[in-house]
C-alpha cells in the first residue's frame, strides 16, 4: 500500500520536474514555502488522537523550533512562518526518499519506517497517513496538494454539547468518521468543490476550516463575537457567520484568503444566517429583536429588514422559476409552527400552526422558547419539513399550497433538517436522543436511527474530497 503511494509520488514529482522546471530528475527541488505555510503548518497545530500538538513542545526546543503564536492569534504570520520553515528545512533532505529526513522519520512509527524514538511520541502510524503524506510531499518538492481521488456526499451532524461532529455516510447510514477538536460546533457547511468543511466554533469564537481529506482543523478564523450558524455562497467565495451578541453582526469570511473581510452591523444578535439559493442575499434572524435582516451579497450592506411578532428561529426558502427567492418560511419564538414571508413584498402572508399529535406525549421541558425548530424545503421544491420539539415529529407540507401531507416520529427534541441531494432521504438531528434519524421522504418512514455525539442539533449535507 505505502509503496504504491510512494510510487505515485515519484511519478508525480518526475512529471513536475520534467515539465515545469526542465531540471534533470535527480536534482532535488527546494521545498516550497507556500506549501509549507498553508498545508504543512496546520499539522503542527492540529490535535490528533492521544498526541500532544507539536506546537505545545516545539516552541522551546533547541532543535526543530516553532515560533510561539501571538496572543489571540490562531495562525502564524508570514514572518513567523518563514522562521518555522527554516527550522523544519534543517531536518529535511529534499528529494523523493522521505526516510532520509528526520523531520519525517521522527514522528513516524518505527514499524512504518520511522526512527526508533521521538521525545514527542509517534504521531503517524503509517506512511499513508494523510497528514504525514502532506509533510512528505512538501519534502519531495511538490508545489501544491496532489489532486484528490474523488468526492463523496456526507451528512455532517454537529453535536452541540460535544467536542466533535459526526460524519454520516448516507448510503450505509453509519457514522464513518468524526471531526474532533471543535468544542461546541454550531453550524456546518462545505466548499462547493468538497475541499473544506466550515464549522463555527462557539468556544474559540472562530470559523474553523476543516481539511476534508485529513479531517483536521486547517485554520481557525477569528470572529467579532460568539458565532451561531453559518452559510456559504453558491460559488463558495464567502461564508456568512451569524454573531450571537448584541447589538448584532454578521461576519463575512473570504474563503480564498481565509480572512474575516467584513463585520456587517445588523439589527439584533443573529442566531441563523442563510444565503438564499440564488446567492443574492444573506438573511439573518434575530431572536432578541424579532428581526429578519436581509443583506445584499453584492454590496454586503443591509438591503431591508422586517420585524416579526416574536424571535426569529430557523428559516428556509423556496424559489421562483428563475431561481430568485419566492418565500421565506420562518419559525418563531413560542409559536408551534411557522410563518410565511413573501420575499418580493416583504410581508407576512400566512401562518401555519402544527396541531397536537394524538397519543404523543407533549414535551415542554428545555424548549428554549422554540417549540418548533428545524425547517427545510426539499430539493425539488415540493415539500416543506418542519420539526416539533413538543411532539417529536416532523410535519410535512406540500408546496406551494401548504397542506399537511403527513407526519413522522423523529425522536426527542428534533432540531434541524437536511436532505440528500436527490431528496430521497431526510436527516433530522434529535438532540434528546443523541441520534440522527434518517427518514425515507417518499414513504415517511424512519429507515435508520444513527447514534451520534452529545445533543446533536444542526446538520448539513456536504460534499467531501477524499484522498
Ligand atoms: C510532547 C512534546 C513533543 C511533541 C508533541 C512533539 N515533539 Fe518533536 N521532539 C520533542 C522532543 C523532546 C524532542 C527531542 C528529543 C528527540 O529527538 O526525540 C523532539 C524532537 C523532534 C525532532 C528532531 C529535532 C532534532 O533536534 O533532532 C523533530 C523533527 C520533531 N521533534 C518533530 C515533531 C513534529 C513534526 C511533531 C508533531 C507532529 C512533534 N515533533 C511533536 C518533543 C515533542
Amino acid at each position: 500500500m505505502s509503496r504504491q503511494i510512494l510510487g505515485v509520488a515519484a511519478t508525480f514529482l518526475t512529471s513536475v520536474l520534467l515539465s515545469s522546471t526542465g531540471l534533470a530528475q535527480s536534482t532535488p527541488v527546494e521545498p516550497s514555502f507556500e506549501f509549507f505555510m498553508n498545508e504543512v503548518q496546520p499539522i503542527f497545530l492540529a490535535k490528533r488522537g492521544d498526541n500532544v500538538r507539536c506546537i505545545q513542545c516545539h516552541t522551546r526546543s533547541s532543535g526543530f523550533r516553532l515560533q510561539p503564536l501571538d496572543d489571540h492569534a490562531h495562525f502564524w504570520t508570514e514572518e513567523q512562518s518563514r522562521m518555522n520553515y527554516a527550522s523544519a528545512r534543517a531536518f529535511t533532505v529534499p528529494g523523493a526518499d522521505p526516510l532520509k529526513s528526520r523531520f519525517l522519520t521522527h514522528p513516524l512509527e518505527a514499524s512504518a519506517g520511522g526512527d526508533p524514538f521521538h521525545g514527542g511520541g509517534k504521531h503517524f502510524a503509517s506512511r499513508s497517513d494523510p497528514e504525514w503524506r502532506i509533510m512528505a510531499d512538501w519534502v519531495a518538492g511538490l508545489a501544491e496538494r496532489r489532486p484528490a481521488s474523488g468526492t463523496v456526499v456526507r451528512i455532517i451532524q454537529t453535536n452541540a454539547a460535544g467536542d466533535n461532529s459526526s460524519i454520516i455516510d448516507p448510503v450505509s447510514n453509519t457514522v464513518v468518521a468524526t471531526i474532533d477538536d471543535v468544542e461546541i460546533p454550531h453550524g456546518v457547511t462545505s466548499a462547493p468543490d468538497g475541499s473544506a468543511i466550515y464549522l463555527s466554533n462557539e468556544t474559540m469564537h472562530s470559523l474553523d476550516v476543516i481539511d476534508s481529506r485529513t479531517l483536521r482543523v486547517k485554520r481557525r478564523i477569528g470572529l467579532s463575537g460568539r458565532p451561531n450558524n453559518v452559510s456559504i455562497t453558491p460559488d463558495g467565495s464567502k461564508v456568512y457567520v451569524a454573531i450571537m451578541e448584541m447589538p448584532g453582526a454578521i461576519d463575512i469570511i473570504d474563503t480564498a484568503s481565509l480572512t474575516n473581510i467584513k463585520t456587517v452591523p445588523v439589527d439584533g444578535a443573529i442566531h441563523n444566517v442563510y444565503v438564499t439559493p440564488d446567492g443574492r442575499y444573506a438573511v439573518g434572524g434575530s431572536i432578541q429583536r424579532s428581526m429578519i435582516n436581509v443583506i445584499d451579497t453584492r454590496t454586503d450592506e443591509v438591503a431591508w429588514k422586517l420585524e416579526m411578532s416574536s424571535g426569529i428561529r430557523p428559516m428556509t426558502f423556496d424559489t421562483n422559476a428563475d431561481g430568485s427567492t419566492k418565500n421565506i418560511y420562518v419559525q418563531l419564538s413560542d409559536f408551534h409552527g411557522f410563518a410565511v414571508v413573501d420575499f418580493a413584498t416583504r410581508k407576512e402572508i400566512a401562518r401555519i400552526e402544527h396541531p397536537a399529535v394524538e397519543g404523543e406525549v407533549a414535551h415542554l421541558d428545555g424548549l428554549q422558547a422554540a417549540p418548533a425548530h428545524g425547517l427545510g424545503v426539499s430539493p425539488d421544491g415540493k415539500t416543506l419539513w418542519s420539526t416539533s420539539k413538543v411532539y417529536s415529529h416532523a410535519y410535512v407540507h406540500s408546496l406551494p399550497d401548504l397542506k399537511e401531507i403527513g407526519r413522522v416520529f423523529v425522536g426527542q427534541h428534533p432540531e434541524w433538517v437536511t436532505f440528500t441531494p436527490d431528496g430521497k432521504t431526510v436527516y433530522i438531528g434529535a438532540a434528546g436522543d443523541n441520534a440522527a434519524y434518517a427518514v425515507d421522504a417518499a414513504s415517511l418512514t424512519v429507515i435508520a436511527k444513527i447514534h451520534t455525539g452529545q445533543t446533536p442539533k444542526r446538520n448539513g449535507t456536504v460534499l467531501m474530497q477524499v484522498d
